[in-house]
């Protein structure tokens, strides 16, 4: 777990036109469900993953970082609102401070802030634990994922032409393009 952003020194803030004060906290063991079933949402949407269900959670707990892993919560209710982590992107060590970005909000907590929020955090987490290069894949579709990545630093790269077919859902069989997205950062590995 991360520590620098443990449970103890998380920060709340009002999310503008909510009205709702959320929470970002380190994640914790039994954050898992939530987790999983905020993931399903965003899968059911077409355009987040390539997945076509959630992984169970030991598959997921073994293909995240364990550092910077982060919940947003409603600090009223506790109720989980989204979800922020990175995995590896390769075992070489010469790539051990690069690592990939998954985001996800719930739905009915979307669009109010709760995404540049949690991404806000990761990137500075992933600072702080040494990191030095974040990227994204996500597909042209999505245009809430590229605005939000957009917003929190990233410069697309390139388009990746028909990189994987879906493999189940509405839309098996279709092959999908991927932008990919990346952040490097200032201020680690700058010596
Ligand atoms: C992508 C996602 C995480 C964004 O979270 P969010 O809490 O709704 O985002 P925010 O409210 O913080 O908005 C972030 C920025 O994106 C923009 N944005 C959000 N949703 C948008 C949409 N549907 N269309 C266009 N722009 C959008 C916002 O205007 C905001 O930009 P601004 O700060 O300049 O106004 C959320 O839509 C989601 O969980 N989607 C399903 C899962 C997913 O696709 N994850 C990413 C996988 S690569």
């Amino acid at each position: 777990m991360d520590a620098a952003l443990t449970p103890e020194n998380s920060e709340e803030k009002e999310t503008p036109g909510s009205g709702a004060r959320v929470a970002i906290r380190a994640m914790r063991p039994e954050d898992g469900m939530g987790v999983l079933e905020i993931f399903a949402q965003g899968i059911a949407g077409g355009h987040s993953s390539f997945e076509s269900r959630p992984p169970e959670w030991r598959d997921w707990d073994a293909g995240h970082l364990e550092i910077c892993r982060l919940v947003a919560v409603d600090s009223t209710s506790g109720e989980m609102l989204g979800w922020a982590a990175l995995s590896p992107v390769s075992g070489r060590c010469v790539y051990g401070g690069v690592a990939e970005v998954s985001v996800y909000v719930s739905e009915r907590a979307r669009r109010r802030g709760v995404g540049n929020r949690l991404l806000a955090e990761l990137v500075e987490s992933s600072e702080k634990a040494g990191l030095w290069t974040l990227q994204a894949g996500v597909f042209p579709e999505n245009t809430a994922s590229l605005a939000l990545h957009d917003k929190q630093g990233f410069r697309q790269v390139g388009l990746r032409e028909a990189l994987g077919k879906m493999p189940a859902g509405p839309l098996a069989g279709k092959w999908r393009d991927i932008v990919l997205l990346e952040r490097r950062s200032p201020v680690v590995g700058r010596d």
